[in-house]
């Protein structure tokens, strides 16, 4: 009698939200070629609706255990049966890497209370974000006029005028998925976090130096006699600044092995340290 072939483990348990996020984020963003739809990016918002922090191996303070395919019934435990990363008590900013290959990224920023991500633009970009937990001020822009270039040389700084997409604009959590796009939404957004708070973002494509999608930060000036408009002017990032790093501690993911540019850990941000 023939052997039984047995499916992947993760086909035998029910698909962890994360991963239903993975594989809808990998069917909608490996076409290049192709700007996602506007059902694709309803779809992916209702994907990110229906996530938690436990989704992702994060403590949110709710008192949820993961809500996908764990059955453990401990809720202060992870799906890899570790304690769930506890966000909270962070004093820094700190980001999570989830995933990252050349069509897009996904990751999670915490925040402890108080701390400010300056104004950043996302260039070319499609950015979904979804506030995990906690309360964030928002302030958003949008380019008046078609984005300038991609800041390749030194002598050349990004400014402009912009329009006001959010003005500290408080989101609490839950709250539905935003989503920004390379011309509308708020390219350019600041976050100041109002409690501790942590915000799953997807984006497509990712930053990349390389390929002229640096991230570029900007001091914004009001324009007293132009309401609901800013001058954005390019500027280096504060000094005191940095954003650590910290373990993904959520579902594993089992990733498309067509792609073979599957990138580990991101070197930009510094160690965990907590
Ligand atoms: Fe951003």
């Amino acid at each position: 009698m023939a052997a039984l072939a047995f499916p992947p483990q993760h086909i035998i348990m029910a698909l962890s939200k994360v991963q239903a996020l993975y594989d809808a984020c990998d069917l909608v963003f490996s076409s290049p070629a192709a700007a996602p739809t506007v059902g694709e990016i309803r779809w992916l918002q209702h994907l990110l609706d229906g996530m938690r922090a436990a989704d992702v191996g994060i403590d949110g303070g709710d008192g949820e255990s993961t809500s996908s395919s764990s059955s453990s019934s401990d809720d202060e435990l992870g799906p890899k049966g570790g304690r769930l990363l506890p966000a909270r008590a962070f004093t820094r900013i700190t980001y999570v890497h989830i995933h990252q290959c050349a069509d897009f990224s996904m990751g999670v920023f915490c925040f402890p209370a108080g701390a400010t991500l300056p104004l950043h633009d996302h260039p070319e970009m499609v950015v979904l974000s979804k506030l995990l937990y906690g309360s964030v001020r928002v302030t958003s822009y949008d380019w008046v006029t078609a984005p300038p270039p991609p800041s390749c040389s030194a002598t050349t700084r990004k400014s402009g005028l912009a329009r006001v997409v959010a003005a500290d604009e408080v989101r609490r959590a839950p709250c539905k998925t935003t989503v920004l796009f390379p011309r509308s939404g708020g390219n350019m957004h600041a976050f100041t976090a109002v409690t501790p708070c942590a915000i799953l973002d997807v984006l497509t494509p990712p930053y990349s130096e390389e390929l002229g999608r640096p991230s570029t930060y900007f001091n914004d000036t009001t324009i007293p006699s132009l309401p609901g408009f800013a001058f954005l002017e390019e500027t280096e990032l504060p000094e005191d600044f940095s954003v650590a790093g910290a373990p993904y501690l959520g579902p594993q993911l089992t990733v498309n092995m067509d792609y073979d540019d599957e990138e580990e850990e991101d070197d930009d941000y510094d160690d965990y340290d907590e």
